[in-house]
């Protein structure tokens, strides 16, 4: 159950490039033929290149005649502007037809990527950190469309250029030409890749203080209330700042190993064109070349360096693209704890019965949270489950929504055990009020009619009249356009607790489960919601959960969960008689009240 964190799950030893790159090419497959044509559109434009200083060297050698001739070269001047305007007529045709290839790969990741965290349990989520992973996310769709675009763009066009060069190097000159050439070709590459690779861990570092910094900053904007309740902006801006400072010192430290890293690049093409230069001068003294010949060598050479050139910033930008598709990737192989069995049934609900049969349940191994909780709420009924707080009452309603799985014993729905059956149709029955509610940031509207968007007004509207919010809601300046603020913060507790009451009553399912659902309100809106939440559960299994014992008296059954155990289970009166555990908590709320 131990998940990883991104912070450390960085190291490039244990990447899986390859299989990495190998779930790419599905997204360049998907669009063969779009593929196909930008790489025929870069051969082309790849080949006007070359042509380009092919002419140059025509046009150099009619001119350099002895005898200059009558009329200027005018076909070989035209032929020279068209290559050139060939060559960025089909590199941009190339780019277009690439578009869509790359984009339509981005949105198809993205989107697996988010749907894959919805799949994932609630415990990743609990233990994750939102900036923290969008960031992964957004870094790894971007490696992506990088990846793909070095490869069209740059890798294979520069190989195929570097063929093209070699051919007319070793058919048309002396070997010497070709040695040169691939010599300084070879030192660069080599070159390139020894000082990228050196430079890798002060980038990797670089991303993860990113990373963190950006989690921070965005943890303390969440809880900008809690910050300021503690005038803690000093402390998050210092804490976000150490971080950066960090940060600092790499990026420089990667910026002064980059220029190292040009300079170095710069040397080896200045030592190679120099000696190039001294055998094409040696042959046109010799007269075994001509002038054009040696404007010729020399435009091919570094016309070849340019795209090398970049090959360097290529190699860098790919091994860092590898690693952001890692981390990518990584998510995307993250299992979820909690899955559907194959072949899951589809839940069907008849009576509504609702069984806890000796379950043992601990979030992390070391703790046992529940043990050994058994009880039945008979279809229909409704079950109260009161006791002190970290007792477990919440956890019984995560286990029954199946957030989680149970270490031992079962939970079921009709005799169903929730994990033989689909945890989509298990999440239709079930309907839960939190204890916390938390709000998209949307109208109110949007958020009640969450539950079914396919309600009609009205039901929104007879739906938050039940939950005695309706006029509330009526009388705002924007009525239920209201906008309610990041998680909803622009609404009071109890205004919360009633739209997630409204939210549970559109949503209308088999059993319903209100952890601490009126805890917020006043006890004269808790009895008004408290009549129409037993109109609502009328026919419907119903599990409470409740510190105030005056708002369960009537229910069927009661259980005093006290650490994770069982304690006390009867009626009202029957744990009163019992004076036990039950019957104190009544009369120390009793006393309570009596003092207010
Ligand atoms: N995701 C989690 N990971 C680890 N421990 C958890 C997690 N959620 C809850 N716990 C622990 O499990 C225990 C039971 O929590 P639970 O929320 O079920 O208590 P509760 O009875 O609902 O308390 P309250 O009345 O305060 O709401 C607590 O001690 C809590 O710290
Ligand atoms: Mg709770």
């Amino acid at each position: 159950m131990s998940i990883r964190t991104h912070y450390t799950d960085a190291p490039h030893k244990d990447r899986h490039d390859f299989s990495n790159l190998r779930r790419i090419v599905p997204f360049l497959w998907e669009y063969k033929g779009r593929v196909l044509g930008a790489l025929v559109l870069l051969v082309m434009a790849k080949v006007a290149t070359v042509g380009v200083p092919l002419i140059l060297k025509e046009i150099v050698d009619v001119l350099g005649t002895e005898k200059l001739p009558l009329v200027l070269p005018v076909a070989l001047l035209l032929g020279y502007g068209a290559l050139r305007l060939l060559n960025v007529l089909f590199s941009e045709l190339r780019d277009i037809m690439f578009a869509r290839v790359r984009y339509h790969a981005m949105r198809n990741l993205s989107k697996e990527v988010l749907s894959h965290l919805y799949s994932l349990s609630l415990q990743f989520h609990l233990e994750r950190r939102t900036g923290g992973i969008s960031r992964d996310l957004e870094r790894g769709t971007r490696g992506v469309s990088a990846i793909m675009n070095y490869l069209v763009f740059n890798i294979i066009p520069t190989a195929a250029e570097f063929a093209l060069v070699a051919f007319l190097l070793l058919g048309e000159y002396a070997i010497q030409f070709s040695i040169v050439t691939f010599t300084t070709v070879f030192f660069y590459i080599g070159f390139t890749l020894f000082l990228t690779n050196w430079r890798m861990h002060i980038r990797h570092r670089m991303n993860q203080l990113d990373s963190n910094a950006n989690a921070m900053a965005v943890d303390g904007l969440i809880n900008y209330e809690t910050v300021k309740y503690f005038n803690n902006d000093h402390y998050e801006i210092n804490r976000y700042d150490d971080t950066l400072d960090e940060w600092e010192d790499c990026a420089v430290k990667s910026q002064t190993s980059m220029s190292l890293l040009n300079f170095g690049q710069g040397s080896i093409i200045a030592i190679g064109v120099t000696i190039m230069m001294y055998y094409a001068t040696q042959g046109v003294v010799d007269d075994t070349m001509t002038i054009g010949d040696l404007v010729l060598v020399n435009a091919l050479m570094l016309q070849l360096f340019i795209p090398l050139n970049f090959l360097g910033i290529i190699y860098r930008s790919l091994m860092h693209s590898l690693a952001d598709i890692d981390l990518m990737f990584g998510l995307l192989d993250k299992n979820s704890d909690v899955t559907d069995k194959e072949n899951a049934a589809t839940l069907n609900v008849t009576q509504g019965v609702v069984r806890f049969d000796n379950v043992d349940f601990s979030y992390h191994p070391e703790r046992q949270i529940l043990h050994q909780v058994s009880f039945e709420i008979p279809a229909g009924k409704k079950l109260a489950v009161v006791g002190p707080s970290g007792g477990g009452k919440t956890t019984l309603s995560r286990l029954l929504f199946r957030f989680y799985d149970t270490d031992k014993g079962s939970v079921s729905i009709d005799g169903q055990s929730v994990n033989e059956v689909t945890q989509e149709s298990l999440r239709q029955a079930v309907g839960i009020v939190p204890q916390d509610t938390v709000l998209f940031n949307e109208s109110i509207y949007h958020n009640i009619i969450y539950a079914r968007p396919d309600a009609t007004r009205e039901e929104v509207f007879e739906a938050s009249r039940m939950a005695n919010i309706h006029d509330f809601i009526v009388q705002l300046p924007d009525g239920y356009d209201t906008v309610v603020g990041e998680r909803g913060l622009k609404l009071s507790g109890g205004e919360k607790q009633r739209v997630a009451i409204a939210r549970v009553i559109l949503k209308n399912p088999k059993i319903l489960v209100f952890d601490e659902a009126t805890s917020s309100l006043d006890s004269h809106s808790e009895q008004v919601i408290l009549s129409s939440l037993a109109e609502v559960a009328q026919q419907r299994t119903t599990l409470v959960i409740a510190h105030r014992l005056s708002t369960i008296a009537d229910a069927d059954i009661i259980l005093v969960l006290e650490e994770g155990q069982i304690k006390e289970q009867g009626n009202h009166q029957q744990l009163l008689a019992k004076k036990g555990l039950y019957h104190s908590l009544w009369n120390l709320q009793l006393q309570e009240q009596d003092e207010l």
